[in-house]
């Protein structure tokens, strides 16, 4: 099957064509299913706001994604009546960006008279460590990006059981408004991470919020304002180099502890149901920080599993992992009408119980 992706949720415009099998019939091994990628990131366009403006990103959208699909198909070196399905992400996400990959993918998809499959953007990262590494059924997956903070048991292609979620804001955000907060620019978590590299995470007792507390659920707002305290903490002006770098590293130390604390549990929950076990699967922007990698390493070898993590490039939104999930959908029988409708607001465990703390809802 080879498939094209098209990825617009949020501020990067991706398409990538992926194939499972070679023409032979003979499966492709993991490095070679991505016959060709484009990754249009658009920082520079949102840098100046210091965060993603949806209209900035839609506008960005529609006048890339055209040319974005066509270098993919190029580099491909396959024509349109080559493919089997267009998949596009059909939510959730801003909701500009969406509209403007599903009606390209629709179009493509009508005009070569395709299936067009509608791919869920979790679902996209949920898979993407079974088009990296092969990993089989079930997983434990700890996504964590700008925009979503989860604990997922991956069952089975369209089978997802949450078992955590962010009760405030995703991991991602808290680095963002961290670096902003302390002029270290967009996007946040590199530069928050560069800092905490020189800094000394003793000087500085930030909080861990819902460390202990029963279930997995995250909370980082609380850090935030703790983040904001202690910038306040200083006379007014730019804050030193250090007093910064100190400041990221006590909240990399925070977060590194939080992260230990909830994953360890979830690991118990999917022990218990899946004795048998599998593996601890990390996924998201967030998954490029070293630190956090580091420290899920050593929580899976203590709960005696391991930890995989798909390549830097396949754990930030691209095209292929929506193309593999096209890919998974289709094997699986599934694929959607033109009439689809794109969705800003789209659950992957639709029947997972709210996460309800201190009078928060989620
Ligand atoms: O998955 P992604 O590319 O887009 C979303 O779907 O949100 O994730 C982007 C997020 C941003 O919040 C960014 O600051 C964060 O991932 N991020 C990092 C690092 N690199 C990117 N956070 C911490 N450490 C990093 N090295
Ligand atoms: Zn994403």
């Amino acid at each position: 099957m080879i498939v094209l992706g098209i990825e617009t949720s949020c501020d990067e415009t991706a398409a990538a064509v992926v194939s499972d099998c070679d023409a032979e019939g003979r499966v492709r091994l993991p490095g070679e299913r991505i016959l060709g990628q484009v990754v249009l990131s658009q920082i520079e366009e949102h840098r100046a706001f210091g965060g993603v403006v949806p209209e900035v990103a839609a506008r960005a959208h529609l006048e890339h994604t055209d040319r974005i699909v066509g270098e993919a198909m190029a580099r491909a070196g396959i024509g349109y009546a080559d493919l089997d399905a267009v998949a596009a992400t059909g939510g959730p996400g801003l909701i500009g960006g969406v509209i403007v990959g599903v009606m390209t993918g629709k179009a493509i998809a009508l005009a070569h008279d395709l299936p067009f499959v509608a791919v869920n953007h979790l679902e996209g990262h949920a898979l993407s460590a079974r088009l990296s590494n092969d990993v089989p059924f079930p997983y434990l997956l700890l996504l964590v990006s700008g925009g979503h903070c989860q604990l997922l048991v991956v069952e089975d292609v369209g089978r997802y059981r949450r078992l955590g979620t962010t009760i405030d804001d995703a991991l991602g955000e808290a680095f963002d408004k961290t670096a902003k907060m302390l002029g270290l620019g967009y996007p946040g978590g590199p530069a928050v991470e560069q800092a905490a590299a020189m800094g000394d995470p003793t000087r500085f007792s930030l909080p861990r919020p819902m460390k202990g507390r029963e279930g997995c659920h995250f909370s980082f707002s609380g850090l935030k304002t703790a983040v904001r305290q202690a910038i306040e903490s200083f006379p007014p002006g730019p804050l030193t180099q250090q007093d910064a770098a100190d400041i990221c590293a006590a909240f990399h130390d925070a977060v590194t502890d939080v992260l230990d604390d909830r994953v360890s549990r979830a690991l118990q929950i999917f022990r218990d149901l899946y004795p048998e076990g599998g593996p601890l699967v990390v996924a998201g922007g967030v998954a490029a920080n070293k630190a956090i990698r580091a420290r899920l390493e050593s929580v899976a070898a203590r709960a005696g599993t391991t930890l995989i993590a798909p390549p830097i490039e396949l754990c930030t939104d691209n095209g292929a992992m929506i193309a593999w999930a096209g890919i998974e959908r289709r094997r699986a029988g599934q694929c959607d009408g033109l009439d689809f409708a794109p969705r800003p607001r789209w659950p992957l465990d639709p029947d997972a119980p709210k996460a309800s703390f201190a009078g928060v809802k989620a």
